[in-house]
C-alpha cells in the first residue's frame, strides 16, 4: 500500500476555516485540503486563492471544494462552521445560531464514512464540540475543540508583553471555558524554569504590579478586542488549530491545552473543558491533571459549571 496523503477536510470556509488551511499549508501539515461550505461561491473562491499560493510554496498541496464524501478517508475534520461574530456578543450567546447549524452538519458528516479526528473550533467551543462528540458517535478522545489553546497563545503573548521574555520561553495555558470564564493556573506559570511568584516578587514595578485577575482579564478580553475592529478573528485560531493537527498528523505526543471530556479529572465528570492533554495521532491521548491552588480550583470548577449549564441545553437540543 502506498504512502496515504495527509488529508484535512475544513467544514466552514469562512475567515476562521480559511485561516486553519492558509495555516496548515503555510506550515506544511498537510497534502490534501477540502472546504465543505453551504456558500459554494465563496469556498470555491478561497480555494482557488489558496491553491494559488501553492506556487510559492516548496510543497504539492491540493485544495479544493468538496462534498461529505470526501470525509470518508480523510484524517482529520475541523468545524469552524458558524455565524460571524458580532462586537460585544459572547460566544455563549452564539449557542442557538451554531447548534442549528450543526443540525445539518452532523447527519451527513456521521454517515460519510468519515472514522479520524474531529477538531471543532465552532462557538461555544467547548459546548459544540462536546455536542458533536455524543452525536458522532466516534471515540471520545476523537472529538474536541481547540478550546483554550488560543486563550493560552494570547496570555502568552500577554505576559511576554509585562515582562519581555520570549513568549517561547514561557510555559503557561489557560484552562477552563474558552470564553468569559477561562482561568490561569498561575502556579503553573513559568518564566524559563522561573515561577511566576519569584518573577513578579523580583519585578514589583512591572508584572508584580498587576494582579493575576487583570491579566486573565486581558487575556479574556484578546479576542473581542479584535473583533471590535474588524468582525472576525483569524490568524490566532488559524496556528492554533494548526499546532493541534500537526500535533495530530505527526504524532508529536505534544501537551497541549483543548477541551477535553473530564471523567473525574479535577473532580468533574461529563463536562468538557480546556486541560492540558497530550495531543498524538490518537487524539488526546491523556489529560495531564496538574494540581490546582484551592483559589485556582475554585476558578476553575466556576468555568465547568458554566459549560455544564450549556453542555445541558445542548442535550436537550
Ligand atoms: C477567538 C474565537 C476563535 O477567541 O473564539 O478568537
Amino acid at each position: 500500500m502506498g504512502i496515504k496523503p495527509r488529508k484535512v477536510i475544513i467544514i466552514g470556509a469562512g475567515h476562521v476555516g480559511s485561516h486553519v488551511g492558509s495555516s496548515l499549508m503555510m506550515m506544511n501539515v498537510v497534502d490534501e485540503l477540502v472546504f465543505i461550505d453551504i456558500d459554494e461561491n465563496k469556498a470555491q473562491a478561497h480555494a482557488l486563492d489558496l491553491y494559488d499560493s501553492v506556487s510559492s510554496l516548496n510543497e504539492n498541496i491540493s485544495v479544493k471544494v468538496g462534498g461529505y464524501e470526501e470525509c470518508a478517508d480523510a484524517d482529520v475534520v475541523v468545524i469552524s462552521a458558524g455565524t460571524q461574530p458580532v462586537p460585544g456578543k459572547k460566544r455563549l450567546q452564539m449557542f442557538d445560531e451554531t447548534m442549528e447549524i450543526l443540525q445539518d452538519i452532523i447527519p451527513k458528516l456521521k454517515n460519510s464514512g468519515f472514522n479520524g479526528i474531529v477538531v471543532s473550533i465552532s462557538n461555544p467551543a467547548d459546548i459544540i464540540a462536546d455536542h458533536l462528540r455524543k452525536r458522532l458517535g466516534l471515540p471520545d478522545n476523537h472529538v474536541f475543540s481547540t478550546g483554550t489553546s488560543l486563550d493560552s497563545s494570547r496570555l502568552k503573548r500577554v505576559l511576554s508583553e509585562k515582562t519581555g521574555y520570549n513568549r517561547n520561553s514561557i510555559q503557561a495555558y489557560c484552562m477552563g471555558e474558552h470564553g468569559d470564564s477561562s482561568m490561569v493556573p498561575f502556579s503553573h506559570v513559568y518564566f524559563g524554569g522561573k515561577s511566576y511568584e519569584d518573577i513578579c516578587r523580583e519585578n514589583p514595578d512591572t508584572i508584580g504590579s498587576i494582579s493575576k485577575e487583570e491579566i486573565m482579564e486581558e487575556v479574556r478580553q484578546g479576542g473581542f478586542k479584535i473583533v471590535d475592529g474588524k468582525s472576525c478573528t483569524e490568524f490566532g485560531i488559524g496556528l492554533a488549530a494548526c499546532k493541534i493537527i500537526k500535533a495530530i498528523l505527526r504524532d508529536e505526543k505534544r501537551v497541549m491545552p483543548v477541551s477535553a471530556l473530564l471523567k473525574g479529572q479535577y473532580g468533574h465528570t461529563g463536562v468538557s473543558a480546556g486541560v492540558p492533554c497530550v495531543i498524538g495521532k490518537d487524539g488526546i491521548e491523556e489529560i495531564i491533571e496538574i494540581s490546582l491552588t484551592q483559589e485556582e480550583k475554585a476558578l476553575f470548577d466556576h468555568s465547568c459549571d458554566v459549560i455544564s449549564q450549556f453542555i445541558a441545553k445542548a442535550d436537550k437540543w
